[in-house]
């Protein structure tokens, strides 16, 4: 029998657990405080400790480190209010297996335990995995360019935070922002870096097949099911399943997708028999998924689940000191791709990078480099290959600057309204000094 050591200084919740679980047939013990935690972690052995994050004398992340450095095979899982998820964050980092956010019913805490008492067999089982799938690895340093803007700094931040645990996370973020990239990189920062990475595109799957891509078929099951047919959830066991465009599921899909989750067991269309599957989930998405949820498009309870840690990737305009090492990199790249030996961009074509919006982001970068690369016959890309659109952006920036342009009137009108008629901002924004705009409004007879 199993035993459990249960940690709450919240006496009522901690007697209903106990109690709760000697019925399930655990051998329950509970105590009150961290310091009587540490002295029963040190006499006694057990299976798995259930403890609180915030206790009156010592912190629930004490009590992880002293069970894991007593008993390495000790199982931890942790309690956290909703508004400790750094905390959880942390103890998963220390190695705890889960955490569950108070309250719960302890029904659902059931079956987090389960896993966590079964888990030992699961880490038996990954060594085979690991040499069979190493070939996968690319060495993903190669490609990730950093950055050094405020903005990625805090991205790599979470990234590095989340990346150790197994918490699911949601990426949002323009179009060609690199939120595959990110999903990429958590995944090889994390404890299943040795295992697969599947991305999945969840707007290109045909409805009718949907289940079967993700969880695998077996032969005769269906017309055209030909051969037994593993599912992504099975192919990427022991990692990540990284599941892009996550609003365009299905309502049947996002169903079955959560029951996945919870259970962590699949049943392939067609057999009768479950699989039990180890995954950490990550998602991307370009559109409001909380909106969706609002607009009863996607289920909320598969929101939560997926979204117990979210990361923005920035747009590019909002990281514009790193805009040069990307370009950079994109033309050593397109270097390499393309036998060329191009050395850099001329001034005013790094000029006209700066002033551009990149509405398509690190994606039309891309590609917009390997063009310019494509066509540059000299040392340095000029501003004669960029696109229209890029090469009259410093036009643009000029036009306001230095007010050479005869569409003076139609600037200053443009500015107003952006700036909701401030005429301080308006200023700014056209880089006169406000005194010169009043000037002007009166030139032109414009009246707010
Ligand atoms: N940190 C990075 N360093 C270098 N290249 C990057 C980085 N992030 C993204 N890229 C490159 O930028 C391009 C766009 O990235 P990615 O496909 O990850 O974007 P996305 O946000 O998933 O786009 P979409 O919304 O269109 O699916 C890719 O070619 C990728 O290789
Ligand atoms: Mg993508």
């Amino acid at each position: 029998m199993p035993n459990i050591l249960i940690v709450e200084d919240d006496v009522p919740f901690g007697t209903m657990l106990k109690t709760f679980l000697s019925k399930r047939g655990y051998d329950a013990e509970l105590c009150f405080s961290g310091g009587d935690a540490l002295k029963l972690i040190t006499t006694s052995e057990f299976n798995l400790v259930l403890t609180d994050v915030r206790l009156p004398d010592n912190d629930g992340l004490d009590i992880l480190k002293e069970v894991k450095s007593n008993n390495p095979t000790t199982q931890v899982i942790v309690m956290t209010s909703y508004a400790e998820i750094s905390m959880a964050v942390q103890a998963m980092k220390d190695g705890a297996f889960d955490y569950v956010s108070k309250p719960f019913r302890p029904e659902s805490i059931l079956q987090t335990i389960e896993n966590a008492l079964n888990t030992e067999v699961v880490e038996q089982k990954a060594p085979q995995n690991k040499v069979a799938r190493s070939k996968e690895k690319a060495d993903p340093s190669a490609q990730y360019i950093k950055g050094v803007s405020d903005a990625s700094r805090k991205l790599n931040d979470y990234i590095e935070l989340v990346a150790p645990t197994n918490m699911s996370v949601l990426i949002t973020g323009e179009s060609g922002t690199g939120k595959e990239n990110v999903a990429k990189s958590i995944h090889h920062q994390s404890k299943r870096k040795d295992a697969p990475f599947i991305a999945v595109d969840c707007g290109a799957i045909p409805k009718e097949i949907a289940s079967s891509e993700f969880f695998g078929h077996i032969k005769g099951s269906f017309t055209g099911a030909i051969n037994d047919k593993i599912g992504h959830f099975k192919a990427a066991n022991g990692g990540t399943l990284f599941l892009d465009e996550i609003g365009n599921l299905s309502y049947e899909l996002q169903v079955q997708l959560l029951r996945a989750l919870q259970e962590r067991r699949i049943k392939p269309v067609g057999s009768n028999k479950e699989i039990e599957v180890d995954i950490r989930v990550v998602t991307a998405t370009n559109e409001d998924l909380s909106q969706a949820v609002k607009d009863g498009e996607f289920r909320e309870d598969l929101y939560h689940r997926l979204n117990e840690f979210s990361i923005k990737v920035p747009s590019l305009k909002d990281r514009k000191e790193d805009l040069m090492l990307f370009a950079d990199h994109f033309l050593e790249e397109a270097n390499t791709e393309l036998e060329k030996e191009v050395v850099g961009f001329t001034d005013d074509a790094v000029e006209a990078f700066k002033n551009y919006s990149w509405p398509g982001n690190l994606r039309e970068l891309k590609n917009m480099v390997k063009r310019a690369v494509l066509l540059t016959q000299d040392k340095l890309i000029p501003m004669k290959v960029l696109p229209h659109e890029i090469a009259t952006a410093e036009k643009r920036e000029e036009d306001y600057g230095l007010f050479k342009n005869k569409n003076e009137e139609k600037l200053i009108l443009e500015a107003l309204e952006k700036t909701g008629g401030n005429k301080s901002k308006a200023a700014r924004m056209l880089s006169i000094d406000r005194k010169t705009l009043y000037n002007k409004l009166k030139q032109y007879d414009i009246k707010l």
